[in-house]
């Protein structure tokens, strides 16, 4: 196979080019996905709602693995109890809570747009849900980690 400098493509000096991925033609460059500059609110959302959808379900797996130690009984149990009541490990709670919110407040309003119920509103609405978030954020750290 000739190397990709060989093949006279219009693109090819373009994605070449540090900055955002737009416009660059098929196959961008690896880095170019991971370059934040120039993008829209829209395109961190995405990123974001992709790496919370990951981060839950190997959550969801975790949650399985973590009850099957009920069948090896009490002590098992109450020797996990004893780890998950750490305050590192309520810190990752709070992540999680973080993740379920961002991802659940980000789908409705996918939805919402997506729809057509609110077709022109996604930066509105993309603020009004980072509002009612970080309250919700706030409220579920200060009862994780204050044990109120
Ligand atoms: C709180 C309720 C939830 C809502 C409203 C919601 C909504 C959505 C929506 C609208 C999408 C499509 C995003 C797009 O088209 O760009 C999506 C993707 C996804 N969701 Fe959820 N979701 C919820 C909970 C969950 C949970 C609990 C999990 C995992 C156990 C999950 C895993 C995923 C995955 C893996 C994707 C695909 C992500 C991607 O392709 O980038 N979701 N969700």
């Amino acid at each position: 196979m000739r190397p990709r400098d060989d093949l006279d493509l219009p693109w090819l000096a373009e994605r070449e080019r540090r900055g955002p991925v737009l416009r660059k033609g098929a196959g961008v460059t690896p880095t170019a996905w991971f370059d934040p500059r120039g993008r829209a609110l829209g395109s961190f959302a995405f990123a974001l709602n992709r790496l919370t959808a990951l981060g839950l379900v190997l959550y969801l797996y975790l949650h399985l693995g973590v009850l099957s130690l009920l069948l090896r009984g009490e002590d098992a149990w109450s020797d996990f109890l004893r780890l998950a009541t750490t305050g590192a490990f309520l810190a990752l709670d709070v992540l999680l809570l973080f993740g379920l919110l961002f991802h659940g407040l980000n789908g409705v309003r996918i939805a919402l747009v997506g729809s057509g119920v609110v077709p022109e509103r996604h930066r509105a609405l993309f603020w009004a849900f980072t509002v009612v978030g970080v309250l919700a954020l706030t409220a579920g750290a200060l009862r994780i980690l204050g044990g109120g």
